[in-house]
């Protein structure tokens, strides 16, 4: 039991696919409103298809999270379509360097920390008061085990995700006392459309990835949803400022 308040309402970035679409359904199933936000119309109101035609409740609202006016409107609209913001999952994440440090273009610098540490801030920014009114929530940030130690040719996104995690930590640490707990999530790779693009063409990429986690495989997207949901629920009322690795051992090594 994830011990989630059927009726409550949650709001998720980065919903079109991946990790924030299994989210998004597995707050469904338990009975929460969705809301369900992305860049992409098109994958965004299929997420809110399955979860409806799974018998949930969910809506799509399109939103780029790197504009504030965007992400102020997305938590407006969510308090207006179902009254209240228990849970959010700012998930909304890109990754798109090349090569190493030398090699980056001050465009990718741009690009990646404007959706990953901009867009998780400004989701927060706009958060966090309506839960601070209606009494309490939990808010949970996708970051990475590249926010927790070297990621090599990907050290914009390593230094987003670490950025995630500070963000993560001092804002939970403001919110303590006034019931908004605050926590990250730190992947390592994680068995999505992008990853089987990527590694189905290379089988050597995919064995090195499974290899990378002393389980000796990737990740699930059900797996990461599993400890959100957790990180969201009353199970976890005492847990506020951590980055909790979902990673197959590969911190431990
Ligand atoms: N897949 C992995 O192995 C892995 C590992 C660690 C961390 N992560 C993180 O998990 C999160 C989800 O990744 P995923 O693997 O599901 O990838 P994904 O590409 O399937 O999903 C990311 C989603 O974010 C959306 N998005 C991108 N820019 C946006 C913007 N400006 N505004 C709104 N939405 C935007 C995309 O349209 C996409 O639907 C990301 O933050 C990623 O960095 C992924």
């Amino acid at each position: 039991m994830s011990q989630l308040l059927s009726g409550q309402v949650a709001l998720v970035t980065g919903a079109a696919a991946g990790i924030g679409r299994a989210t998004a359904q597995a707050f469904a199933r338990e009975g929460i409103k969705v809301v369900v936000a992305d860049l992409d119309a098109a994958g965004g109101e299929a997420t809110a298809e399955l979860i409806r035609a799974a018998g949930g409740q969910a809506r799509f609202i399109r939103c780029d999270v790197t504009r504030d006016a965007e992400v102020e409107a997305l938590v407006a609209a969510t308090v207006e379509a179902y009254g209240r913001l228990d849970y959010a999952f700012n998930n909304a994440g890109i990754e798109i360097e090349q090569g190493k440090l030398a090699d980056g273009k001050e465009s990718e610098f741009d690009a990646i920390m404007g959706v990953n540490v901009k867009g998780v801030w400004l989701c927060m920014k706009h958060q966090i008061p309506v839960m601070l009114a209606q009494g309490g929530g939990a808010i949970v940030n996708t970051a990475s085990v590249a926010g927790l130690g070297a990621a090599p040719k990907m050290s914009i996104y390593a230094a987003s995700k670490h950025a995630v995690i500070g963000l993560t930590k001092s804002a939970a640490v403001e919110y303590a006392k006034k019931k908004v707990r605050i926590n990250a999530v730190c992947p390592a790779v994680i068995d999505t459309d992008m990853f089987r693009r990527a590694y189905e063409a290379d089988p050597k990429k995919a064995e090195f990835a499974a290899a990378m986690h002393p389980v000796g495989r990737v990740g699930k997207v059900e797996e990461i949803a599993a400890a959100v949901l957790y990180l969201c629920s009353d199970n976890a009322g005492f847990t506020t400022g951590i980055a909790l690795p979902v990673d197959g051992g590969h911190t431990a090594l």
